[in-house]
């Protein structure tokens, strides 16, 4: 199931009347159609489309396979990848879009192979004509561990410095495991407003929501990793 929000609000909360609305894009790892990343994102797209123009694309309708790393599209026409999967729609969703959320359940301290499969065919010249901006993540775990997401946030953040790109913040939830445990906790909540404060963020926020014994807490620095930056790659 695809779901798509859009809105023909021009502007709110302080947006100038004439900005162009921006594009949103929700990628959801999970091929649980009615899971807690599902609910998470829907939230989200809820606020969102409000401001600006929402699409979520799940693992679940588009199939894409791990990249082979044979560098075919580094020399192909149109710089096409090798494998005809449903890769080719989601390059052209992402030629679109002005904001992009990553939202995953966690497995085994990463994201969902179907997800990663998908970042990773972003190995390919055709990103250099994205004009992605702005980040999100959202992340939901059966645990609440303390260190539970800090893998996925440092990849995350290496991600954001690497490209230049601005974070429109961080949702974690841990304990939910089945479907529908996220109904109990505000993180739906928490996701719409997010998703309605996107449009009017100015440069340099970095919220950041993260969950303690099935409650959503809000803090500046939720997280304890130190990073490295590593020089650029190209390859
Ligand atoms: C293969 C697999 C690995 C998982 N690994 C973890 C884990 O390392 N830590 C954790 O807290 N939960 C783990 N979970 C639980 C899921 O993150 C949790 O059930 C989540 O709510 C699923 O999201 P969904 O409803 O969107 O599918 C795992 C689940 C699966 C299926």
């Amino acid at each position: 199931m695809m779901m798509l929000f859009t809105t023909t609000a021009g502007y709110r909360n302080g947006t100038k009347r004439n900005d162009p609305l921006s594009n949103v894009l929700i990628l959801v790892g999970s091929m649980r159609e009615h899971g807690n990343t599902q609910a998470l994102a829907k939230s989200f797209a809820e606020g969102a489309a409000e401001n600006n123009n929402v699409e979520i694309v799940s693992v679940a309708d588009y199939k894409a396979g791990p990249c082979t790393g044979c560098n075919h599209c580094y020399t192909s026409k149109d710089n096409r990848c090798c494998q005809n999967d449903d890769m080719g729609a989601i390059y052209e969703k992402l030629g679109r879009t002005d904001v992009l959320v990553i939202a995953s359940p966690v497995y085994f301290y990463g994201i969902s192979a179907e997800l990663k499969a998908i970042v990773d065919r972003l190995h390919t010249p055709l990103r250099n004509t994205f004009h992605i901006k702005r980040l999100g993540l959202f992340l939901v775990a059966a645990t609440d561990l303390p260190d539970l997401f800090d893998p996925i946030v440092l990849q995350y953040e290496m991600i954001l410095r690497f490209f230049h790109l601005e974070s429109i913040g961080i949702v974690l939830v841990g304990g939910v495991k089945d479907e529908g445990d996220i109904q109990d906790s505000d993180a739906l909540t928490k996701a719409k407003e997010l998703g309605r404060s996107i449009r009017r963020l100015s440069n340099g926020l970095n919220t950041k929501y993260r969950t303690e014994n099935g409650r959503i807490l809000t803090r500046s620095s939720a997280f304890s990793t130190s990073l490295t930056i590593q020089p650029p790659f190209d390859r």
